[in-house]
């Protein structure tokens, strides 16, 4: 399938990108993927995220739990893609968010195809209406004395706290068409 290419310094300049990422983000969810030290893509779901701009460049910094394998990737990488999946595979997001790819190659079990990256080693989804190409710059994990005991409450009753890993957006593509509707 052809993809379009879009400046990732306007990307969110785009109103339908945008609601995309949004709307499903807060819906089934996205998928984040990196990949393992044996090369192996692996994409686990999301359902946070921050995205704008910080220290001058388009960045999406996402929280990662340690017990997740897709820490150990991203560790080992310093990259990511943030893929944006068809609502028709909202199925295939749910399972993503459910396995680990400690014991399961999500990309095999769920027929998935690996989308080579242009600007970094981590690929993307070919069936993503939407993929950014992001490089960590920075991360940090948040600081347990520093939030209100309510959170502490609720998210992090067995610690497991998150690492941020601030994601440089250096590419994005769109399957073709995706935009059409851009003006709405
Ligand atoms: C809707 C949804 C949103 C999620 N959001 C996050 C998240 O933002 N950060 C996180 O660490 N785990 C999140 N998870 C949990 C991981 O996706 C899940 O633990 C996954 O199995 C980890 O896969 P991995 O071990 O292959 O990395 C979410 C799960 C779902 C279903």
């Amino acid at each position: 399938m052809t993809r379009i290419a879009i400046d990732p310094s306007d990307w969110l300049g785009h109103a339908r990108l945008v609601r995309e990422v949004y709307g499903r983000l807060t819906a089934e969810g996205i998928l984040i993927a990196a990949a393992d030290e044996s090369g192996r893509l692996n994409p686990m779901t999301i359902g946070w995220a921050v995205f704008g701009r910080i220290w001058g460049r388009p960045m999406f910094p996402v929280l990662v739990r340690p017990s997740r394998y897709t820490y150990r990737c991203i560790e080992h990488t310093g990259d990511f893609t943030v893929n944006v999946m068809p609502p028709e595979l909202a199925d295939v997001v749910g399972a993503c968010g459910k396995t680990s790819g400690r014991s399961l190659d999500k990309i095999a079990a769920h027929g998935l195809k690996v989308l080579p990256s242009r600007h970094i080693g981590s690929g993307g989804l070919a069936e993503a209406n939407i993929v950014l190409e992001c490089r960590v710059v920075h991360r940090n994990d948040v600081q347990p004395p520093s939030f209100a005991p309510d959170i502490i409450a609720s998210y992090y009753p067995e610690g497991d706290f998150h690492r941020v890993y601030f994601g440089h957006v250096l590419g994005v593509s769109v399957r073709e068409g995706f935009l059409q509707d851009d003006s709405a």
